[in-house]
């Protein structure tokens, strides 16, 4: 495959289930070596999307290629290329997690030499040697998921799909699961999903959010909180004459600040007030250095407010239902 072919390819993606649209003409495309987060409310279609992408299932319309292969028409051959650690991640109760591991590897076509090195390199990383020979049954949830996780990355595959590989682990093993991810970061292609934004903002480049089968927005975390906001907001612990002279000295160091919300005065006299602006770049500095000159002020704390993922994915997904709950024709 050429190397600027896109790894994944999804275009107008459509899938219903008896009358109901799961997935309504999503369109995406991950590059290769780069870490996708998928997010959306639950029924928002990611589990379909993900197992449409895999093989598993088939679309009503639209196209999806992997490594250049049609879903449609090379699905065996594209099982080859991925890594799928499905939903609730299906395992057998009777086998022991080597055992099961060194099935899977066969059957992925990894030679017995080579699946011996992999297998106790994977059984490193996933932090699963303590349990390498329990029965599956036995384990709890998270070392389950492990074990899927395990499974998703044994044969080294271009692409990784992972539908919510950390539901039901422990913060500790959450952080392992996320610098393994980033450990791909380059090397393969990786999709996951997650209800846990703060991790999908710290592993993944780009961020793409769905709600009722619909893209509602995408882009690197960064972007997506400036095209959701607009603005940026400060928080300010100030004393003195914060509700005749502040407006106007704010407008003078800016014209788009304004006090948008503003505390009690606590013992002391200092007030926590909120600002925003339209301005991008950091004003930080700037307001310090003016408000400290300021006489009629003193100002005890300065800080810029960056919104979180979880802002942006309220926010869009709310935009996202206005959009369909809008009445026909409505325009926005
Ligand atoms: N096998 C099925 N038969 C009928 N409807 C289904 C089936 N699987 C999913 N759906 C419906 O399709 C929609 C999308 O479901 P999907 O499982 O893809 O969402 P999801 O984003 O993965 O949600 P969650 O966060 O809860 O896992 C939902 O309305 C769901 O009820
Ligand atoms: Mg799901």
């Amino acid at each position: 495959m050429s190397a600027d072919l896109p790894a994944i390819e999804v275009r107008d993606l459509v899938k219903t289930y008896a009358g109901v649209t799961a997935v309504n003409k999503v369109s995406f495309t991950v590059a290769r070596g780069e870490i996708l987060g998928f997010l959306g409310p639950n029924g928002a279609g990611k589990s379909t999307t993900m197992r449409i992408l895999t093989g598993y299932l088939p679309a009503n319309s639209g196209q999806v290629t992997v490594c250049g292969l049609s879903v449609a028409t090379h699905s065996d051959e594209v099982k080859n290329f991925i890594g799928y650690m499905p939903e609730n991640n299906p395992l057998p109760d009777d086998m022991r997690v080597s055992e099961y591991l060194h099935y899977r590897g066969r059957l992925k076509g990894l030679s017995r030499g080579k699946l011996g090195v992999r297998l106790d390199e994977v059984l490193d990383l996933c932090d699963l040697k303590r349990v390498r020979h329990r029965i599956i049954g036995t384990l709890s949830k998270g070392f389950r998921q492990r074990v899927g996780i395990a499974e998703a990355i044994l044969a080294e595959p271009p692409v990784i799909i992972m539908d919510e590989p950390t539901i039901g682990l422990d913060p500790h093993q959450i952080l392992i699961v996320r610098d393994l991810i980033a450990s791909l970061r380059g090397r393969m292609t990786v999709i996951i999903s997650s209800h846990i934004l703060p991790e999908i903002e710290m592993t993944c480049d780009r961020v793409l959010i769905i709600n009722q089968g619909r893209v509602v927005t995408q882009g690197a975390p960064a972007d997506l909180r400036r095209e959701v906001f607009g603005h940026s907001r400060y928080e300010l612990e100030i004393a003195g004459d914060t509700a005749a002279a502040l407006p106007a000295a704010l407008v003078r160091i800016e014209p788009t600040l304004h006090i948008a919300d503003a505390g009690e005065p606590d013992a002391a006299g200092f007030r926590k007030l909120s600002l925003t602006t339209v301005r991008d770049d950091d004003l930080g500095e700037t307001l310090l250095r003016a408000l400290a000159a300021d006489e009629r002020f003193r100002l005890r704390a300065l800080n810029r407010v960056q919104p979180s993922l979880e802002d942006v994915f309220l926010a869009s997904t709310r935009r996202g239902w206005d959009a369909v709950d809008a009445p026909k024709g409505a325009s926005k």
